[in-house]
C-alpha cells in the first residue's frame, strides 16, 4: 500500500487465505479487461505472513482436490498464477507430470500458495487483524459513502481505519472442541497440532490420544504412531471404524459450478438431499489410502504381538480435565454401560470446525442483514449478504454460505470461479451506480 493510494477502497478483504488470495488475483486480472478506473483493493491478514493451516502441514499429507482446482484455472486457464505456472517456474513441471497423480502434497500446495501470495504482496497487509466494521460515526447507511473497517496492528497494537465500499469477509473455519473441553498444555485442537507438538517435550509423550474419525484425526494418529515409536496411541472414534471419503466421479460433481446453481436455486428438499447423500465427500471421512495404512499398522501389531495403537470405537469424549500434570478424558462408549477415564500426556481434539459466521465482525451492522426463516443470513447468488435498502454497501462472504451455496463453501474447489463472480459483481455494481449518478 503506497501513501498515494486512497484510504477508501472499492474492496477491503478481511483475511488473506486462499479465498481472498484468489480474489486479489481475480481483481488484478480484471484490471486488464475494464475500461474504467481499476478497482482499488486492500486485504488484511492477522498472521505475520501467508499461511494455510500451517498447524496441519504434516509431511505426508496430500491435497483433497486436484491440482487443477488451484487459485485460477477454472476461471482463467491462461492465468500466470496457476499451479502449472508455479511448477514451471520451479523447474518441476516434467517431474510432477511423471508422478501421474492429481494430488500434490499439502506442503507443495502451500509452497504454491506462498508463491502466488508473494506476487500479490502489494495489496495485503500482514499482522493486521480486522476488529470491527461499522458505519462512520453519526452517519446512517444512506448518508455514508463507505463502511469503516477497524484494523489492529499485531506488533504495535495501533488501530487504524480504512474506508470500504465493499468488504469481503473470508476469515475461515473456526476450530471446535466438544462441550466440557478447553485447550491447555495437554489438550490440543488439531488446527494447532504442529505448533503444540513442536513445543512439547517428546520424551514426556508416553501416551497420547486423538479424538475423531475425520481426515485430521486419521493423519494425526498416523503421525503419532510414526514419530513417537515408544508411545501408546489411543484413537477415540465415534464410529466403529474410519469411513471412506467419497471422491468418485459422480459424487465429485457436487463441487461443480452447475451443482452450486442446483443447490442455490433448489428448494430446501433439494438442499437436504445434497447433504443426506453427499456429506461423506467431506465431513467425518478419510482418504482410502490413509485408512488402509492405519489398518495395516493394526494388523502388523497383531502379527508382532506388540500393540501400541489402541482403538476405542463407538466412543465419544464427554469431558476432559487436567489431573496430576496429565490430561484425563471422560469417555462414553456405546459398548460399555458406564463412562470410563483415560489418562494421557496429550489429547488432540480432531473434532472439526464451525463455519465462518460474520455476525461478530459486523456488530451493529448485522441488524441490517436479512435472515431466513431458520435465522440464517440470506445471501445472493453472487455471495453478497442481503441487507436492508438503507445499507447500499456490498458485504460479500467467502465461506459461511453452506446453507445457500452448498458444500463448496468452505473448500478450495470453487475458489477460482467464486472469486471471479465476486469481482464481476463488484465491477458491475460500481458501473451501475456510476451510470445512475450520471443519469442524475
Ligand atoms: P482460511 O481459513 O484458509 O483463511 C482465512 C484467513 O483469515 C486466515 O489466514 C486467518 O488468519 C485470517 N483471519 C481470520 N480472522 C481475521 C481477522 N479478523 N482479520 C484478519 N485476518 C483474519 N479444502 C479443500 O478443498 N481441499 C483440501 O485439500 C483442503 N485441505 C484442508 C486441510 C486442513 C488441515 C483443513 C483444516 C482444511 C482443509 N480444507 C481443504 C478446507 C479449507 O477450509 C480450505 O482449504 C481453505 O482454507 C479455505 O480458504 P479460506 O481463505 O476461505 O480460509
Ligand atoms: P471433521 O471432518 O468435521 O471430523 C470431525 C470428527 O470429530 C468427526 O468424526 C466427529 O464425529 C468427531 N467428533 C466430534 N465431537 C466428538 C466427540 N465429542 N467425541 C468423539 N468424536 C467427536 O473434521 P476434520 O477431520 O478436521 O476435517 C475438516 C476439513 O478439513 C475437511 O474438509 C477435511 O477434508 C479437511 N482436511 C483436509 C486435510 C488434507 O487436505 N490432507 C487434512 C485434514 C483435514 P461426529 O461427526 O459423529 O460428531
Amino acid at each position: 500500500m503506497s501513501a498515494r493510494q486512497p484510504t477508501t477502497y472499492d474492496v477491503v478483504g478481511i483475511g488473506f487465505g486462499p479465498s481472498n488470495l484468489a480474489l486479489s488475483i481475480s481483481l488484478e486480472e480484471h484490471h486488464a479487461n475494464i475500461v474504467t478506473d481499476p478497482i482499488t483493493s486492500v486485504f488484511f491478514e492477522r498472521q505475520p505472513r501467508f499461511g494455510w493451516h500451517r498447524g496441519m502441514l504434516l509431511p505426508a499429507a496430500t491435497m483433497q482436490i486436484s491440482f487443477l482446482k488451484d487459485l485460477v484455472t477454472f476461471r482463467n486457464p491462461t492465468s500466470r498464477f496457476s499451479f502449472v505456472a508455479f511448477l514451471h517456474a520451479q523447474g518441476r513441471l516434467a517431474q510432477f507430470v511423471n508422478r501421474k497423480d492429481f494430488y500434490p502434497t499439502r506442503q507443495e500446495f502451500h509452497q504454491y500458495l506462498e508463491w502466488a501470495a508473494e506476487q500479490m504482496v502489494g495489496t495485503v497487509s500482514y499482522g493486521s487483524s480486522v476488529t470491527a466494521v461499522r458505519l462512520p460515526e453519526g452517519r446512517s447507511g444512506q448518508e455514508a459513502d463507505h463502511l469503516e473497517v477497524e484494523v489492529r496492528d499485531a506488533a504495535t497494537e495501533q488501530v487504524r481505519r480504512v474506508g470500504a465500499r465493499n468488504i469481503v469477509i473470508s476469515t475461515g473455519l473456526v476450530a471446535t472442541l466438544p462441550d466440557g473441553a478447553s485447550r491447555n498444555e495437554h489438550v490440543w485442537h488439531s488446527s494447532e497440532f504442529l505448533y503444540r507438538y513442536g513445543q512439547a517435550d517428546l520424551r514426556e509423550l508416553k501416551s497420547v490420544a486423538v479424538v475423531g474419525a475425520g481426515q485430521s484425526a486419521a493423519e494425526i494418529t498416523r503421525f503419532f504412531h510414526d514419530n513417537l515409536p515408544d508411545a501408546q496411541v489411543h484413537a477415540i472414534l465415534p464410529s466403529y471404524g474410519y469411513s471412506v471419503a467419497d471422491d468418485t466421479p459422480f459424487a465429485n460433481q457436487i463441487f461443480d459450478t452447475e451443482a452450486i446453481e442446483d443447490y442455490y436455486y433448489g428448494g430446501q428438499s433439494t438442499r437436504d438431499a445434497f447433504w443426506r447423500y453427499h456429506r461423506n465427500t467431506n465431513y467425518g471421512v478419510v482418504d482410502v489410502a490413509d485408512i488402509r495404512g492405519l489398518y495395516q499398522i493394526q494388523y502388523d501389531e497383531a502379527v508382532s504381538g506388540v500393540k501400541r495403537l489402541h482403538y476405542h470405537p463407538l466412543t465419544r469424549v464427554q469431558g476432559v480435565e487436567e489431573r496430576d500434570g496429565r490430561g484425563r478424558a471422560l469417555l462414553k462408549s456405546l459398548n460399555r454401560p458406564a463412562p470410563y477415564e483415560l489418562d494421557v500426556d496429550a489429547i488432540v481434539f480432531a473434532t472439526g470446525y464451525a463455519q465462518l459466521d460474520p455476525s461478530t465482525l459486523l456488530g451493529d451492522l448485522d441488524r441490517h442483514c436479512l435472515r431466513d426463516a431458520s435465522g440464517r443470513h440470506q445471501v445472493t447468488r453472487d455471495y453478497r449478504l442481503v441487507t436492508t435498502d438503507d445499507l447500499p454497501f456490498g458485504i460479500y462472504l467467502q465461506g459461511g454460505t453452506e446453507h445457500t451455496h452448498g458444500l463448496t463453501s468452505a473448500l478450495l474447489s470453487n475458489i477460482a470461479v467464486r472469486s471471479g463472480e465476486i469481482a464481476d459483481s463488484v465491477v458491475h455494481r460500481r458501473a451501475k451506480s456510476e451510470l445512475l449518478a450520471i443519469a442524475g
